[in-house]
Formats: C-alpha cells, structure tokens, sequence
C-alpha cells in the first residue's frame, strides 16, 4: 500500500508497505554492492538512518557463492540488514558494458525467489542519442517485459521503470501504459547520462513528461540521482525515491558532496563540516590518511550530507517552502539554474497542484520567482476572474509596505473625500486590486525593493493589458498632493467604493469563480469584524453565515449556507466533489470523505479548495477542504479526500 501522508504540489511525504516494513518517503536509498560494502550496513541502518538500500541482484547472480548463499538463506540474510531491500536487474550492465547474459524473466524470478522487496523488471536503458524509433522500439520492450514481470513477482514489490529517453511523447506513454500494468514503483529510468553531463534541464522535462502519465497513487524513483543537489529539485517535481552509488564513486575520487555542490579534496584548503565523519578529523590528518581510510570517511561524509538533505526536503514538505529550498539550491551550479529556468515551461502542468495557499510567506529569491505556479496562478486568476467596481477614478499606488490598504488607508481616506475612486497598487505579482491586498500570495509575499528588469517588463505587460480592459473613466498614478488637487477638479461623481463589500466579492470570485461573489452576497449582508484587528472575520447574508475569513491567508472558508448558495449558482460538477450513496450518511454526519467514495470530482479542484461535497442527485451533504485533485482521489484506493468540516444533517 502506497499512501500520502503530506503533500506540496507534487512534492510529498509517503508510506509504502513493503515485506519489511514501512518505507517513508522521500527516501535515498544507497547502493550496496554485495562484493565491495564502503559503509557497514548496520551502521547504514542504525547511525545513519537508512533504512532501505538496492543492491543488484545481477550480481549476485552471477557468483555462484552468493547466488546460492542468496537462494538459501535469502537476500536480507545474505546481506545481514533488515531494512527495505529494494534490487536491480542487470539493465545499468548492460548499458554500461552491452549485452547481459539474462533473461527478464529469469531476473525477476531470481528476485523474487531470494526475498527481495522490490525487484526490478530487466528494462531497456534508452540512451540520449538514440533515435525516436529505436527508443520507441525499447519502450515497447520494456513494456511488454514489465508485463511479464508483473504475472512472476509473487508477494515481490515490482518496479516497473519509465523509458523513452529525452522524448516527452515517448516518456509520457509509456509512464501511460505503465499505469495500467500491476506495477508497485516507478523508477524513471536512462537519467544517468543527462545527470553526468549536467542536463539537469531536459531531466525536469523527462520527469514532468513521465509524471504526466504515470498514476499519482505510486512511488516514483529516480534512478541514479544520487546527488543532494538535486534532491530538492526531484522532490519538487514528484520524484519520492532516489539510489545513489554516487556517495561511495566520490569518496574513492576524494570528492565531498553538499547540497550546494561538489568539492574536491585536492582543491579544498580546510574542513568546514562538522558531520560525524569529519568532525573528529583534521584537514591534515584527513590528507593524510590510507587511501581506503579516506575513503571510507568520505563515503560516510556523502551518505550523512544527503541523509541530511532528505530531513531538510521533509520539513520543507511540512513547512510549506519548498520552493524557496529548490531555488536556492538550484543557484549552486548554472546547469541547475536553467534546470530551475526550465520549469517556467512546466506551469500549467505544475499548477494542477498548487494548493490553494501555504502557511509559510513567499520568499522572492530572483526573477525566477515570478514563475512559480502560486504568482502565475494569481496573474491568471486576476485577469479571468476579478470584476472592477464600478468607479470613476483608479488610483494606481507603487509597491509599499502590506498590507497595502492599512498603508494606504490616509491617502484612501483622502481621495475617497473628493472622488468616487477605486484603488490598485502595482506589484510584480501584478495589478493588486486593494482588496485583494491580504489574499495569498499578496499579502504573504516578501519581495526585493529594488526590481529586476523581468520583474519590470513582466509588470509593464500586465498594467498594459489591463490598461485595455479596465472600465475607470480616469486612470492616474498617485503622485500625494498632485494627484489630490488634479482629481479634485476632474472627477464628477459622488464616492461609493466600499471597501469591505469589495473585498468580500473579490475574494469569493478569485477563489471560486467570477460570479461566485454576486451569488454568496445577494440579499442583506453583515459583515462581523475582529475587535483586535479591525478585519472581516464572518460574513452574514440574510441573517445566514455564508462566509469565514481567514485571517493567515485572506481566503474563506465555506460555510453550509454559502456552499448552498454556491450550488444553485454553479452547475456540476463545479466546485462539487460528488460522493457515491454509501458515503452520504457518514458525511452529513461531519466524517470525512475518502478517495474510494467519490463518484465525480470538478477537475479544476486544487489541493486546499474549499468545495461542496453532494450526492449522485447533486444535494448538498456536506463542506470542506480538498486535500488531493480529482486525479488523485481516483487514483488512491485509500486516504481522505476532502477534509470535512460541516456536515449536513437531514
Ligand atoms: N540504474 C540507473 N539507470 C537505470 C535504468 O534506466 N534502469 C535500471 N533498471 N536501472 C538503472
Ligand atoms: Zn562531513
């Protein structure tokens, strides 16, 4: 069983069941090769904390000592570790020095027959430079050989590997065909080339490619990413485990990984880490010590680095700031940095997941930033959904302090004596509304006051288009006193912008649809207000509570009345996750609503949504918070899908 504990777009923090246990992910899982072990695998497991490893059971086939050690006493016996032992099958030999003399079905058999945890099917390395039709041919190989894998693996976890190279269409069909095969992981394989030679870019598109077919609800591995520096990147892009060899091939160099890349000890002057291996040496002594010495104190150095690493990307999971790890991450090599770049290409795809907002404050890190799904959504969400009050005048404010309104709220107080203005603050995020100042990722944002030049050019694009779009008979820049005294003799109109009414139309429209704020307002409406803080905590319509709003992230949660209101306004399956008829009672009851329950699901859900939880006839049965988007609550045969917070009871 694969199951999502904690999740940040597509980065997430999982359980598999394997025949030894639990394995959460994400998780590293180093290389053992049975005839040459760096690191004692006890220490592996117990000080270091690994507890899954692959070795290759190639080899291991191939000595008849230990094939035979391995068939009678089994592979954890063999190896004398209890963890998750996950196998190889001879696909990285062959790539390496040609043909193996095995056959797929034999090598799965093999790992199935010695108790490996997770075997792997005999898959075709499908090389960079290799034409289309021959990866194409490979992939079918590998396709039709995991099919047979899956008939042989008995109680064996499968890893069914993605092929098809640098081509996205190949790489997404087969992740495709390998959804529908009884398959338990899916390694992402033929990335050690591109990772060797730092094409780190066209990885992020064979990852994103191959996610785009696979199916949410198992693991995926990267093969061969055995390097921290691109943990955080492979996380944020879905990847649950990595395999690395890299720790010990780099200790035997004199190599020392970190996060922010590699050093050699033949360029290093000093020691600066205190990891347990080298904080009880010297530089010197570290110089001087044996060959086999050094690099057993390396190898531990690179294991305890990126053991480390997969701690700080799990927090980042929990915390909410992942992004800001992988941008800053990715400033440790330019190959990183266009791999960074490149996910610019990926929006849409990595919007799909973007949840609704996060606990933590958006770090602007470089113009790279202004890629991220959660600032382009807001971009989309402005120009889509927001409806301009019906004003005279637009004032438009530079960036300042936030939230803008309590900064602006003399110069407001001001204009809004002579004119019948509305008011916006022009933010590299884009044209911020002054309502919308406290809505994530407005209000939650912390930029550089000083632009860079695609800041500017991205911000001159959006003013210009909205320039064309805006309705305001006078549009002018604050300029103080000026700006007062040019208004005061060309606006005509008494002032009507309220603004509290218009943040609560604003926000029910950018969170749920244009429309949405006409609908959940029609009728008398109240607005209660926090006595500390002066906002807007409920909203009452017709003496109904329809609305809360949130005072960390300015967005609202659904009440019973608003839900119904939202229901009559917006057909199905918009807004809806619809349940099957089983599921209605305990969810009128205020129970959650799990993934094997819901029959229909509005594919416009993003992870964090506020959404109407209905029957098969479309009633109301209860609201609540979408932890998963409907893709993932079909493919989870277990796990809450919506958070229930209200039910309603017949
Ligand atoms: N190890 C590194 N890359 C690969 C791959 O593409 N397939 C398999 N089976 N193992 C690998
Ligand atoms: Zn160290």
């Amino acid at each position: 069983m694969f199951e999502l504990l904690r999740r940040d777009g597509l980065a997430r923090i999982c359980k598999l069941d394997t025949p030894h246990g639990a394995l959460e992910t994400p998780a590293l899982l180093p290389v053992i090769n049975p005839r040459n072990i760096t690191v004692p695998l006890d220490e592996l497991h117990d000080d270091l904390g690994f507890k899954a490893i692959i070795t290759n059971s190639y080899i291991i086939r191939n000595n008849e000592e230990l094939r035979e050690r391995a068939l009678r006493e089994g592979l954890h016996e063999l190896l004398g570790y209890d963890g998750v032992i996950m196998t190889d099958s001879g696909t990285f030999q062959s790539y390496m020095y040609g043909e193996v003399d095995v056959r797929n079905e034999d090598i799965v058999a093999f790992q199935r027959d010695i108790g490996s945890d997770i075997g792997t099917v005999l898959d075709i390395f499908t090389e960079p430079d290799w034409s289309e039709e021959r990866t194409s041919e490979a992939v079918d190989v590998t396709l039709a050989r995991t099919e047979e894998a899956a008939r042989l693996k008995g109680d064996m976890l499968l890893a069914g590997v993605v092929q098809g190279s640098v081509f996205p269409d190949l790489r997404e069909r087969c992740a495709r065909s390998l959804a529908s095969i009884d398959a338990d992981v899916h390694p992402i394989g033929g990335v050690v080339p591109l990772m060797e030679q730092y094409r780190f870019a066209d990885l992020v598109d064979v990852i994103v490619a191959s996610k785009k077919g696979l199916t949410p609800a198992r693991p995926v591995h990267l093969f061969g990413a055995g390097h921290p520096m691109v943990f955080a990147l492979a996380a944020l892009l879905g990847c649950d485990m990595f395999d690395s060899a890299s720790y010990a091939k780099f200790a035997r160099d004199g190599r020392f990984m970190f996060p922010e890349g590699t050093a050699s000890l033949s360029d290093m002057k000093g020691i600066s880490c205190h990891c347990p291996a080298c904080s009880r040496h010297t530089y010197e002594e570290i110089v001087k010590m044996k060959p086999a010495e050094r690099t057993a104190l390396i190898a531990r150095h690179n294991l305890w680095v990126s053991q480390e690493e997969i701690g700080r990307i799990k927090r980042a999971i929990m915390e909410g700031d992942l992004w800001e790890l992988v941008e800053r991450r990715c400033r440790g090599h330019p190959a990183l940095l266009d791999a960074l770049r490149r996910l610019g290409d990926h929006e849409e795809f990595l919007e799909l997941t973007e949840p609704l907002s996060r606990d933590n404050s958006l770090f602007y890190t470089g113009p790279e930033t202004l890629k991220r799904p959660a600032i382009r959504r807001y971009a989309r969400r402005f120009f889509e959904r927001y409806e301009y009050p019906d004003t005279e005048v637009m004032i438009v404010f530079d960036e300042s302090s936030k939230p803008y309104g309590r900064y602006r709220q003399q110069e407001m107080r001001d204009v809004l004596a002579e004119c019948d203005s509305h008011f916006f603050v022009e933010s590299v995020l884009g044209p911020v509304p002054i309502e919308l100042d406290e809505m994530y990722p407005i209000a939650q944002s912390v930029l550089p006051v000083r632009r860079d030049r695609e800041a500017v050019e991205g911000l001159r694009e959006m003013m210009e288009r909205m320039s064309h779009e805006h309705p305001y008979a006078i549009a002018v820049g604050w300029d103080g006193r000026r700006t007062l005294e040019t208004l005061s003799m060309m606006c005509s109109e008494t002032p009507k912008f309220d603004l509290d009414m218009a943040r609560v139309k604003a926000v029910a429209d950018m969170q749920f649809g244009r429309g949405a704020g006409r609908a959940l307002l029609d009728g008398d409406v109240e607005l209660k207000k926090s006595e500390n803080t002066g906002k807007i905590r409920n909203v009452l319509v017709d003496g109904e509570h329809v609305l809360s709003m949130r005072a960390n992230d300015g967005f609202f949660t659904l009440k019973v009345a608003g839900a119904e209101r939202l229901r009559k306004a917006f057909p199905a399956p918009r807004l809806r996750v619809q349940v099957k008829e089983d599921s209605v009672p305990f969810n009128r009851e205020g129970k959650n609503v799990f993934c094997s329950f819901v029959e229909e699901c509005d594919p416009d859900i993003r992870p964090m949504d506020e959404v109407l939880v209905v029957d098969p006839s479309d009633e109301l049965v209860a609201v609540g918070r979408a932890l998963l988007t409907r893709d993932e609550m079909f493919a989870f045969s277990t796990g809450i899908a919506v958070k229930v917070r209200d039910g309603v009871k017949k």
